[in-house]
């Protein structure tokens, strides 16, 4: 999407031929900063500390980072680390290991002198990929937002409200939760996006409010709390978010706090919809409570926030005591039967194995229980 009129992609290879280049997104949205990933231990810095994130980026740049990896060296066990290394970074966004999976065999039954150039094609490959998948995804949800505002008379402004990033930033473009909106924001259709805060991390506040604004699509930002208030006045007449990971019976891992809009939404008959590229489904688990890893991290993201002072300096401040335990809850799972539907590239489907397995009868495994 584009940033002040020029066009970007969130990760893309480096003009010299070597290296994989980043939006550093712990920067934004005070700054924007692009910065060179060189070596595998860069790309798996990266994904950890969240210069890049979001499920569909994060499998990107597992992908960029296998590239990285074999530089010099493309035997067997150089790959076999690589696989470690980056599979360790983030626990719970399934692309990551979808990524890896795709890239090691095809590498593996090379030999090692065309390994390097086949893992920068791959890699290239699943980031055009990406933008094919959500772009599909925005052209299936854009008739969600066209019927909304057809109930609506085909006035005043159709209220769209997402949580966390699940825009062009968390992929390689388009976004997916956003995809959509920016589809009906280029129809001419009066799109207004609530934008959840989303604490701890605020990717609501500081990146997609950044994407929206830079993009010129209107938006407000709230705090965590007021979407339910929203919901019970009619103002918010679709929910769109992302996922990191949904089951194969339709359960969506989405980040903390998703849970809590579905219930809102469901409680006050607003439409709750998932986007959802297929690389997110995790075609080996059915019970997303029970079986999704959900990542914790570090207290410090509870008890400090990060911005900027009214004289223009970025700093960090603690928000609460000294001594009071923070816990760090990532991510959170929705069960299927608060969703309304999935939209994937392929179409809209019940969040169900039957929705799933009709858009995806190619891809369904039998074991997920
Ligand atoms: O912790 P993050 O910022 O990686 O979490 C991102 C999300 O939860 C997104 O909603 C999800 O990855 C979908 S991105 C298209």
């Amino acid at each position: 999407m584009k940033v002040d009129g020029t066009p970007y992609r969130s990760i893309w290879p480096a003009a010299n031929g070597q290296d994989a280049e980043i939006i550093d997104q712990t920067r934004l949205p005070h700054e924007f900063v692009t910065t060179s990933l060189k070596t595998l231990d860069d790309a798996a810095r990266a994904i950890k500390d969240m210069w890049v994130r979001g499920a569909p980026l994060i499998g990107a740049t597992a992908a960029y980072g296998m590239a990285l990896a074999i530089r010099d060296d493309a035997s067997d066990s150089r790959i076999a680390e690589a696989y470690d290394v980056l599979y360790a970074t983030r626990p719970t966004a399934v692309n990551l290991r979808w990524a890896l999976d795709d890239m090691r065999p095809r590498l593996l039954v090379l030999p090692e002198s065309e390994r390097r150039a086949a893992a920068w094609q791959r890699a290239a490959e699943i980031c055009d990929e990406d933008v094919g998948i959500n772009s599909g995804i925005g052209d299936h949800g854009l008739p969600l937002i066209e019927a909304a505002w057809e109930r609506k008379g085909r006035s005043g402004t159709v209220n769209v409200l997402t949580h966390c990033n699940a825009g062009w930033l968390a992929t390689v473009d388009w976004g997916t939760a956003t995809s959509p909106i920016y589809k009906a924001f280029e129809k001419g259709i009066p799109v207004h996006v609530w934008v959840d805060e989303t604490r701890p991390r605020n990717q609501g506040a500081g990146l997609t409010a950044w994407e929206l604004n830079h993009h010129g699509v209107p938006h407000t930002v709230i705090v965590d709390n007021v979407g339910g208030h929203l919901m019970q006045h009619g103002q918010v007449d679709l929910c769109i978010t992302g996922t990191d990971r949904t089951t194969a019976h339709g359960d969506v891992c989405n980040k903390i706090g998703t849970y809590l809009k579905a219930l809102a939404a469901h409680d006050n008959g607003v439409p709750f919809y998932v986007a959802l590229p297929s690389p997110t489904i995790d075609w080996t688990i059915g019970d997303g409570v029970r079986e999704v890893p959900i990542e914790q991290r570090d207290a410090t993201e509870v008890s400090q926030v990060y911005g900027r002072t009214p004289d223009g300096r970025l700093t960090t401040v603690q928000i609460v005591p000294d001594g009071s335990a923070c816990a760090n809850y990532a991510f959170d799972v929705t069960p299927s039967r608060l969703v309304t539907g999935l939209i994937t590239e392929r179409g809209v489907c019940v969040a169900s194995a039957d929705g799933l397995a009709g858009l995806f009868p190619d891809r369904v495994q039998s074991g997920a229980a």
